[in-house]
């Protein structure tokens, strides 16, 4: 496909960061008037909290959602409520946001990295065996940038041993797997409401489950394990706020009608964006595993290095020349080389829970992580966003095309 010629100025494209690019608009406005004329902010009292987590069990088709302040304080209670002993082993993902990792220290259990697949970045049923010991309390499998893990057969391995798995949604909104949504096939699935998530109150979380006494658990977490309406309240177990106010609850109530809208944009602009790419060399666009939905937080490109000198860096940087940001490498480094984790860093000098870890658990040498690697020299993540027009597309596309072939040469 030949591609059109990239504008002599830049297009701005929509962005995450201001009203360009989301969807926040006078119903939000006028939810949010409502809620501060009726003078309670406070979701235990008022209307907005109820009213969220109703529309969203229903939109999820799922029994229980609480509402929280974070994705981070989703994965927390989702962690509490599974509640691991001291030194217990919760497998997770080497690539995904540390907000789905702290929690897990947080509750004194050990988190044990598992590999992803070099194509899509995701964790898979083999990479999670490959983990699974006598010490493994659950499995926490993140969706990565809205691409759904292969949940069938995830969940096969998990089920075999009785394992709890929690599915971190934050990324992926509506993705469905085999006709199915993330975030009902495991115990738990956790959401984050944060500014650059599918829909948004600037910060906040929802908690979904079908399990009623872990809906119980997970409630009580996020209110200091007071017991609201039992007879003989008390604060039962070790847990903190995690409540949002009812501006944020307001807030996210008008967003939540939005939110198939935002999705299905989304993906009618990468399929677009798919393609126009088509034929950039060197460029692979997302995998799109047959039956699944991606929700497509993010647009990841696969890089190339053997086609396009310098990989995705290289790439990155011509299109900063046409004003467009792109990602390389997504976090970085694997999860488990941040410091918290090659350090220990914890409470104080304890270095606790790690002094309980047993040595396979944490045992970063990179060889056990080949699918982490290649993946994050290949990835190029850009922005995405459910206001992008044809000319936007066209745009990025045609600026990704002339960037490669310049450096194909
Ligand atoms: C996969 C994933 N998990 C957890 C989180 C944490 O969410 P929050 O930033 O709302 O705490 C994020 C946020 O970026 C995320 O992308």
């Amino acid at each position: 496909m030949n591609m059109p010629l990239p504008p002599l100025n830049p297009i701005m494209l929509p962005s995450d960061l201001d009203s360009s690019g989301r969807t926040l608009g006078d119903e939000e406005v006028a939810l949010v008037t409502e809620a501060i004329r009726s003078g309670c902010l406070f979701t235990i009292r008022g209307p907005y909290g109820k009213k969220l987590v109703a529309g969203f069990a229903e939109m999820l088709g799922v029994p229980n959602v609480v509402a929280c302040t974070s994705g981070s304080a989703a994965i927390h209670a989702a962690i509490a409520a599974i509640d691991p002993e001291p030194g217990d082993e919760i497998i997770t993902t080497s690539i995904t946001d540390m907000g789905a990792l702290t929690p897990i220290l947080y509750q004194g259990a050990i988190p044990v990295f598992a590999d992803v697949d070099a194509s899509t970045g995701n964790v898979t049923a083999t990479t999670i065996a490959d983990r699974i010991t006598d010490r493994t309390k659950a499995i926490v499998v993140t969706h990565l940038f809205g691409s759904p893990c292969d949940m069938t057969a995830i969940m096969t391995v998990a089920d075999k041993r009785g394992i709890p798995v929690i599915e971190d949604c934050a990324q992926a909104f509506l993705a469905e797997h085999r006709g199915k949504k993330v975030g009902t096939f495991g115990k738990i699935g956790c959401f984050s409401l944060q500014q650059g998530k599918h829909i948004t109150t600037g910060e906040g979380g929802l908690v979904t489950t079908a399990d009623a006494a872990l809906a119980r658990r997970l409630t009580l977490f996020v209110n200091k394990a007071w017991g609201y309406g039992d007879p003989n309240p008390d604060h039962y177990f070790l847990s903190l706020n995690y409540r949002m106010s009812e501006l944020q609850t307001a807030c996210a109530l008008g967003q939540l009608p939005k939110l198939p809208g935002v999705v299905a944009a989304r993906q009618v602009s990468a399929a677009r964006m798919d393609e126009l790419l088509a034929d950039t060399p060197g460029v692979e666009v997302p995998l799109r595993q047959a039956g699944d939905t991606h929700a497509y937080w993010k647009y990841p490109l696969r890089i190339d290095p053997a086609v396009i000198p310098g990989g995705p860096s290289a790439l990155a940087k011509e299109l900063k020349l046409v004003n467009i940001a792109s990602v390389p490498r997504y976090i970085q480094k694997p999860s488990f080389r941040c410091e918290i984790f090659r350090e220990q860093r914890t409470l104080g000098k304890s270095r606790w829970p790690f002094t309980l870890a047993h040595t396979d658990a944490v045992d970063y040498a990179a060889e056990r992580f080949p699918g982490t690697f290649e993946y994050l020299d290949r990835v190029l993540v850009l922005p995405w966003n459910e206001k992008y027009t044809e000319d936007h597309l066209t745009y990025l596309a045609s600026s990704i095309y002339a960037a490669a072939t310049k450096l194909v040469g």
